[in-house]
């Protein structure tokens, strides 16, 4: 077991050059607001040492921008202790006046039980936002939580359909790695395919029997991998000598035997090629490691949990209690067999183990959150991870609701019993497409402008629709509703990225040039309002990303724009004396709303 501390913080501080430039990157508002009130804390109760300052943007403007809540607390604990101090205000007093002096605050004052609200320096906020625009938006990243982290998502069955579950784990997993990926965390992405069970002794017989011809012309042997699937399993339920030869199939495929391997394999790449088309549609990018890949590990990582007296016989199978859950974890079946609790065991394994991975996330549907409360209880009692859950290394279920369809119930299309997503994705670029077309734009755009704008505002708006709810929640697919050009979509929102972009062209300035010798002013309040917003981009990430809701993303993006129509409606830009740095402000907007759609996977579009 490794050590369950945080051992990147400190690896990252030797390998850059000098403090300075470590402060210069480690980049929230909040983060350094923390920082400035862990000092003023320390100093001022140096015995208080496990105290974390309590730092959140302040709901109400009118009281400041910030605030530290930490007095009643504080005050709770040394009560007695400390008479000096009465009442909250006195300890928030305290705080607030052994705040060492910074260039980013202007100014605070104590409110209520002790609350010390922070307004910060206007030019000190008008200063980073410009150098954002110069050093890019990465250096406001926040300081990240681990080295390296795995997100295991799609992960659909191989020669079933990948079905609308598949969809939202692979849109809600590729925005949380990429959230990852902006705090500087390795990110690992795996799709651990379901390509092992019973049920390929099943496919492969049928596929000998059926289809003699198969190794000649495998593509047309297997064919639509659905009808594939349903016909074989037809066979399988009716006929149980072919039952029986399926059964046998099973053990001659993992004893290794040639032929069942390459009938396997070519089952698998079918498969394959149909999740990819989804994957080159929303410009994912995964790497394979399926459940077959971890079958090597599997007697290695039960000898460990035998060996910390986890594994018990029960009805013939071999089986783990983990505390609080009376249905015990099945690990090794009673023919022997392993099975998908195995094999998550033996991955998470070789991925704390060989991958040396520190933060581990599963995204599926809720319906599974047993199966893993029940191996990563298995996994700390075997000593695996730390006994606390919030330790590193740390493992997370990041589970979902249901995607309904109009009818309330479970999403699926009229021609097919299950939604083909491939379809359901082109649907989506087909009627932006016409809606497009009707705008008049096939006359002003090429074709392949149009296609580009169509897919990204499609698939875009596919994605956005899924990640703005809380990803607990059931939603409703509606194609009317989630490309509707108002209200808060995907469709709205690239717009008014774009009308930003065409507001910056249509000034005739050279933004690039106006970088160099321009300044960011936030003078008038709208203006203000809109740039703490946009300083309040990386933290709105961090906090989206520690409780895996990429819904607080999308909402900050909705509210951005917001801000930016409330900006741009009271304050003139071009012609304006302030039009340089007016332009300077839509820029930072239009960055920020660009790395916002990024991490949601969003194409942005430029011009409407
Ligand atoms: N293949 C599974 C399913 O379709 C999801 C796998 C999730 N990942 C895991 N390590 N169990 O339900």
């Amino acid at each position: 077991l490794r050590t369950a501390s945080r051992p990147f913080s400190v690896a990252k501080l030797q390998s850059v050059s000098s403090m300075a430039e470590v402060m210069e990157r480690v980049g929230s508002v909040k983060q350094q607001l923390q920082r400035l009130f862990g000092e003023a804390l320390r100093d001022k109760f140096p015995d208080e040492l496990d105290i974390v300052p309590i730092i959140t943007p302040c709901k109400d403007l009118r009281h400041g921008d910030y605030q530290c809540n930490n007095a009643m607390s504080l005050f709770a604990k040394i009560k007695g202790r400390v008479p000096e101090f009465k009442k909250p205000q006195a300890v928030g007093q305290a705080i607030m006046d052994s705040l060492p002096d910074s260039e980013m605050i202007r100014g605070c004052t104590i409110a209520g039980p002790g609350y010390v609200n922070v307004t910060l320096s206007t030019e000190w906020m008008a200063k980073r936002i410009h150098k954002m625009l110069i050093d890019g938006v990465e250096t406001w990243a926040p300081e990240p939580p681990v080295q390296r982290a795995i997100a295991d998502f799609s992960s659909p069955n191989i020669a079933k359909e990948m079905h609308v579950g598949h969809l939202r784990s692979t849109i809600i997993g590729d925005t949380l790695a990429r959230m990852l990926e902006f705090q500087n965390v390795e990110v690992l992405r795996r799709n651990h395919v379901g390509d092992w069970g019973t049920q390929f002794g099943m496919l492969i017989e049928y596929l000998f029997e059926e289809n003699p011809n198969w190794e000649a012309a495998p593509t047309e042997a297997i064919g639509d991998l659905q009808g594939f699937y349903k016909e074989s399993k037809k066979k399988f339920d009716a006929d149980s000598d072919f039952k029986e030869r399926a059964q046998k199939a099973v053990v001659s495929l993992q004893g290794g035997e040639e032929k069942y391997r390459k009938a396997w394999a070519q089952i698998c790449e079918t498969s394959r090629r149909e999740f990819d088309k989804v994957y080159l549609r929303l410009g994912i990018k995964l790497e394979e490691k399926g459940e077959s890949f971890y079958n090597p590990y599997i007697p290695k990582a039960l000898e460990l949990l035998s060996k910390e007296n986890l594994i018990e016989e029960s009805e013939g199978a071999r089986v783990i209690y983990v505390g609080g859950i009376t249905r015990p974890l099945i690990v090794v079946k009673k023919d022997g067999g392993y099975n998908y609790a195995s094999t998550d065991l033996a991955a998470l394994w070789y991925r704390l183990n060989e991958e040396k991975a520190e933060w581990i996330i599963y995204v599926t549907d809720v319906g599974q959150r047993e199966h893993f409360e029940m191996f990563f209880a298995a996994a700390r009692q075997a000593g695996w991870l730390p006994a606390e859950e919030d330790k590193y290394p740390k493992v997370s279920h990041v589970g979902f609701g249901l995607v309904l369809g109009e009818d309330g119930k479970r999403f699926r299309t009229r021609a097919t019993e299950v939604v083909k997503l491939v379809d359901l994705l082109d649907e989506a670029k087909n009627r932006c497409k016409a809606a497009l077309i009707e705008r008049g734009k096939a006359e002003k755009w090429t074709g392949e402008e149009l296609e580009q704008t169509a897919e990204a505002i499609g698939y875009g708006a596919v994605k956005y629709a899924d990640l703005k709810n809380n990803r607990l929640t059931n939603y409703t697919f509606n194609f009317d509703q989630m490309l509707n050009d108002k209200g808060n979509t995907a469709v709205y929102l690239l717009y008014a990225h774009a009308r930003i972009c065409s507001i910056i062209r249509r000034s005739g300035r050279d933004v690039e040039e106006l970088k160099k010798v321009g300044t960011v002013d936030l003078a008038h309040p709208d203006e203000r309002v809109l740039g703490l917003h946009l300083l309040q981009f990386p933290e709105v990430v961090e906090e989206a990303c520690t409780n895996m809701l990429p819904n607080i993303l999308c909402e900050y993006l909705y509210n951005l724009s917001e801000d930016f129509t409330k900006f741009y409606t009271n304050c003139q830009v071009v012609g304006s004396p302030q039009e340089i740095s007016r332009l300077l402000l839509c820029e930072a907007t239009a960055v920020v709303m660009r790395k916002c759609f990024f991490l949601l996977g969003i194409t942005p579009v430029y011009k409407i």
